[in-house]
């Protein structure tokens, strides 16, 4: 096992009801910025539930954090924060929406330009606290310390991590997730199974601890996903999908394991050149990647993947990816980026390129080349 550092500060509250912790919480704070989205928190009872818990407060109100929020989202956020003198911010949303306050948050205490920032997290000395409230089950943003910002002028989409990010508290409530649509409940559930699998699939020897929370936390999110699909109200679906994604994602799994993820940088540089769902993508380009790098070295480590997250009997590596894939499919994600609208793949060289220049894919699983990058896109560009 890899040394590590154990270190989430945030108060999770979990369950149905747990709002009513929300006004204790914000109790030393006049001024609150709430940040939703595009509308979903309004129509689906979250933002009354919030509004009561804030009676008293002057609330500020910042709505229409877009997917994959941009840098000018983030800085106009700032602005609404500093001109109404906010001293909490409190997130309701998806993943862009928490990922947007949390930059709001650090940005509101970083001198000079956002997007310097977003590049050069190590300097983040400070943030507001933040409260995130989740809406969907998807980032497992309301518990790490971890934002993606978008940079549309630049083509880039990129994650940043600090310390300072954590949210204070999070308030994660599963019948707030019960209004999320089918195709985004697909999406984030193959989200959360990327975060869990790219800890999963890192270099080096089976670590019994991370290895073994992650087939648990994988083999409950394919037994959810289906019945959330059927039953979008069914509780405990909803609570399975909403706490494995929370703690999917850069807490259990990644402790004493090193190396670098090999599949979302790749997903974020398709959504910078096309526009494409996050946890859409990850469908395709997981399985595609894993074809990639199935090889006698690798092959025993799929075979235990397919043995203990699909209960597969003594299958070959090739038969695990295909179990992974066939849960994909059958349960309507995806299978490939065509699907996705992707057409013109002139890019591909120039995003293999980019990859190759500026992550460190020799600490992936199975080192990457360049080739290696553009073979994986190609690949899942059409299944044929
Ligand atoms: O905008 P509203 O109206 O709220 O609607 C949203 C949006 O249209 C809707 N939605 C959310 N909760 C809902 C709901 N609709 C009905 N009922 C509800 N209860 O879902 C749509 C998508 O929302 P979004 O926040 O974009 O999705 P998601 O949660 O998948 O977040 C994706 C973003 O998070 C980043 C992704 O790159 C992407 O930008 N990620 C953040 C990570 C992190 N902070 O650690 C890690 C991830 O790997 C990921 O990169
Ligand atoms: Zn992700």
């Amino acid at each position: 096992m890899e040394n590590f550092r154990l270190y989430i500060p945030v108060k999770y509250y979990f369950g149905r009801g747990q709002i009513s912790h929300l006004k204790q919480l914000c109790e030393p704070y006049e001024s609150i910025l709430l940040v939703y989205g595009g509308g979903s928190i309004k129509r689906n009872g979250v933002y009354d539930a919030v509004m009561n818990e804030l009676k008293g407060k002057k609330v500020t109100e910042c709505p229409g954090v877009e997917a994959n929020p941009s840098v000018e989202t983030v800085e106009r956020g700032i602005a609404l924060l500093k001109e109404n003198h906010c001293a909490l911010v409190i997130a309701a949303g998806g993943g862009s929406v928490m990922d947007a306050a949390k930059a709001i948050c650090a940005g509101a205490c970083w001198d000079g330009d956002v997007w310097d920032m977003v590049t050069h997290p190590k300097d983040i000395e400070k943030s507001l606290p933040l409260i995130t409230i989740p809406t969907a089950a998807a980032t497992g943003s309301e518990l790490n310390s971890t934002s993606v910002i978008s940079n549309h002028a630049q083509k880039k989409k990129n994650g940043f991590v600090s310390d300072a990010l954590y949210p204070i508290a999070a308030i994660a409530d599963p019948t707030y997730t019960f209004s999320v649509s089918a195709r985004q409940t697909r999406a984030g559930a193959a989200d959360t199974m990327s975060h869990i699998m790219e800890d999963y699939f890192k270099p080096g020897f089976d670590d019994p601890i991370a290895d073994g929370i992650a087939e648990a936390l994988l083999r409950t999110v394919i037994h959810a996903l289906p019945i959330a699909l059927k039953e979008p109200d069914n509780y405990d679906a909803r609570a399975d999908l909403l706490y494995a994604s929370s703690i999917g994602i850069k807490t259990v799994t990644q402790y004493g394991k090193r190396g670098e993820w090999s599949c979302h940088g790749i997903s974020h540089a398709l959504t910078a050149y096309y526009g494409v769902n996050h946890g859409e993508s990850l469908a395709i380009i997981t399985p595609a990647w894993m074809e990639q790098v199935l090889c006698p070295d690798t092959e025993e480590r799929f075979v235990r993947f397919g043995t203990n997250v699909f209960h597969l009997d003594h299958p070959t590596g090739q038969e695990s990816i295909h179990a992974l894939k066939q849960f994909f499919k059958e349960n309507g994600l995806p299978q490939d980026l065509r699907a996705l609208g992707v057409e013109d793949t002139s890019a591909f060289k120039t995003i293999a390129h980019e990859l190759a220049e500026t992550r460190d894919y020799t600490k992936t699983f199975y080192p990457l080349t360049e080739e290696d990058l553009l073979a994986i896109l190609n690949r899942s560009e059409d299944d044929g």
